[in-house]
């Protein structure tokens, strides 16, 4: 897979994209990720990516100019799936989407700063509109970030065996068991008997309850 995030502001990415995970995937070949700085494509010496908005108001909107540029430069490149504009009106982001998002080759993410993007970038060019949660971010980087971290963990071969995605929470619309590790008890703590008990049926059915449990307790719309 191949993601190319479009910011105007590319180091706020940087460090994320390259620890853990996402840094071995990268290392592995599974995904490529590419930041482009808005900027480059700005058009006056100050490399101005903003402008105040028509009608008046508050806030500064990103210019089409740079952001047509950057797209289409792309596009003449390779075929995307998708253009997607992170923004706070967008379609809310889950499992499922990320499950979907995940199957594709070439994606195109947007982020948006300020007050957020000129109307005819979306009219045009974005596919796709997601938002990380009902709150606003001085802008999409972060919300990038999230997506592309669980579409990345998605990807075949990203993730070991024993970090396996099969059982997380959402994956089959539960949430996840509880875990324990060594020691066994711990100020007074015990880890619950059947973990201990090498029964592997009656953990698996253990697991199981508790994943519905926790659901039915913290998430009961994901049940009904
Ligand atoms: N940009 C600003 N707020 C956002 C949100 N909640 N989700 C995605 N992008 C955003």
């Amino acid at each position: 897979m191949r993601i190319d995030i479009i910011t105007g502001f590319p180091k706020l990415l940087r460090s994320p994209l390259n620890e853990s995970i996402i840094r071995q995937a990268k290392k592995k070949k599974l995904v490529s990720i590419r930041a482009h700085d808005l900027r480059k494509y700005a058009h006056d010496k100050h490399k101005t990516i903003d402008d105040t908005p028509y009608g008046g108001g508050a806030g500064m909107i990103l210019k089409p100019e740079p952001i047509f540029e950057c797209i289409e430069s792309l596009q003449q490149k390779r075929t995307y799936d998708e253009v997607i504009y992170l923004t706070a009106d967008g379609d809310l982001f889950n499992q499922k989407t990320a499950n979907q998002l995940s199957l594709n080759k070439n994606l195109i993410l947007l982020c948006g700063h300020y007050k957020g993007i000129d109307e005819r970038v979306r009219q045009k060019l974005v596919t796709k509109e997601i938002s990380i949660g009902d709150y606003v971010l001085t802008g999409g980087e972060l919300a990038a970030l999230i997506v592309v971290d669980a579409l990345i963990r998605l990807l075949p071969g990203v993730l070991g065996d024993s970090e396996s995605m099969l059982t997380d929470s959402f994956q089959d619309g539960l949430l996840d068991c509880p875990y324990y590790t060594k020691p066994a008890e711990y100020t007074g703590l015990k880890v619950p008997e059947v973990l201990l008990s090498g029964d592997h049926k009656k953990i698996e059915r253990w697991r199981r309850e508790e994943r519905l449990e926790r659901t039915r307790v913290r998430r009961k719309n994901l049940i009904s």
